[in-house]
């Protein structure tokens, strides 16, 4: 992580006053894909990997926000704040602060200046870090604070609403409620949630395909679609299902007849996958590692196959992790087409399968991955 004392210079001697500082995490998901939006299950994992926002008040009225990574300041009227994105990094500070605005809240003008060591377009949730440290940096200075689960909420509608991304609960939820050395089963219907202890014996590596993702681009809202309209199917035979979360297998072997044949293999995912989900948090709490690796295993191949939400490259780093000692379990991690594989591996082999699948990966492909042991990690909280 960057170092928050440097951190802290650097706004000071850009702004001539003294930060707060925030961090928010990035997060990996263990299991549970494309499933929180259908009011299903995930596990995810807050990351050692964030973004800081360090805020301090104005007198002018602005809203001067400075990043890092661009190397770019930005200007808004405190006053006068934008209605939507403009397809600018600031839509996610800006969106934060619309959002929040709506619910009542009168910032005064800031600055805020914000750095991230979270890989963009990865899978690894960089936005909902940048949604969520804003979120509790402007918070701060008008002395105001929000259960995490509703935190979450209020970052996801800036997703939505302001930045045009549709994406559903789960980053937002992590990168707040997120838990150091612990996994999170989120039920996203009603946000109740369990921590499930990672144990010391377990490495997370995180291995980067370098194939760019986006939510905001186009697959992710057509898988979206098309599984809703599967699930608007299954509704017109049985009523109590207005979400994937309420079918079953046999819903959809009785409906599938009557539907495209996408909608019924990405509605076979997300039904599938929510059992696999819950199943997989049991095995972990039990301790059977064997159990938990089959089951994201099987997840990737769903995703990949049924969901067709995968691509070569991560296909790739999954299949060649399976011949690496130590490996319990691997899968593409995230929104999809692109970004990062999970994989959980024993900690006394973690090293060596990083070194052995990033030599074997560009072997393969061509292509120099990043990969990172990290770990599970605390959620948003001031440094
Ligand atoms: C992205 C979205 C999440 C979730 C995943 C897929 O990360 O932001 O809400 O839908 O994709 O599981």
């Amino acid at each position: 992580m960057h170092d928050p004392a440097v951190f802290r210079t650097m706004h000071k001697d850009r702004f001539h006053a003294e930060p707060e500082i925030f961090v928010g995490p990035g997060r990996v998901n263990l299991i549970g894909e494309h499933t929180d939006y259908a009011e299903g299950f995930v596990m995810p994992a807050a990351i050692n990997f964030a973004t800081l926002a360090g805020i301090s008040p104005r007198t002018d009225g602005k809203i001067v926000i400075y990043s890092e990574n661009f190397r770019e300041e930005k200007s808004f009227e405190a006053a006068a704040l934008p209605a939507k994105g403009t397809k600018e990094w600031t839509d996610y500070p800006m969106g934060v602060v619309s959002i929040l605005t709506g619910e009542g809240h009168k910032f005064p003008g800031f600055s805020l200046s914000i750095w991230s060591d979270v890989p963009p377009s990865s899978g690894l949730s960089s936005s909902a870090a940048l949604e969520v440290s804003t979120a509790l940096a402007v918070l701060s200075l008008v002395g105001a604070s929000y259960p995490g689960p509703k935190l979450a909420r209020l970052c996801q509608r800036a997703e939505n609403e302001f930045v045009g991304a549709n994406c559903g609960i789960m980053d937002q939820f992590i990168s707040v409620n997120g838990k150091a050395n612990h996994a999170l089963l989120l039920d996203c219907r009603d946000l109740s949630f369990k921590l499930a202890p990672i144990p010391d014996h377990i490495a997370l590596v995180i291995a980067n395909t370098m194939v760019k993702h986006s939510v905001a681009g186009g697959d992710y809202p057509t898988r979206r679609r098309e599984s809703e309209a599967a699930c608007a199917i299954i509704a017109s035979h049985r009523p109590g299902v207005p979400f994937l979360r309420d079918a079953t297998l046999e819903d959809l072997a009785k409906c599938g007849k009557e539907m495209e044949p996408k909608s019924y293999l990405r509605a076979k995912h997300v039904i599938s996958e929510n059992l696999r989900t819950v199943a997989a948090c049991e095995a972990l709490a039990k301790g059977d590692m064997k159990e938990l690796g089959r089951l994201m295993n099987e997840a990737h191949w769903s995703y990949s196959r049924d969901f067709e939400g995968s691509c070569v490259e991560a296909d790739t780093m999954v299949e060649l992790a399976q011949d690496l000692p130590g490996l319990i379990g691997a899968r593409l991690t995230g929104g999809g087409f692109g970004g990062c594989t999970i994989n959980l591996v024993e900690q006394t082999e973690a090293k060596k399968f990083a070194e052995e699948l990033g030599k074997r990966y560009a072997a393969k492909t061509g292509i120099k991955p990043e990969i990172h042991v990290c770990r599970a990690s605390d959620g948003a909280h001031k440094l």
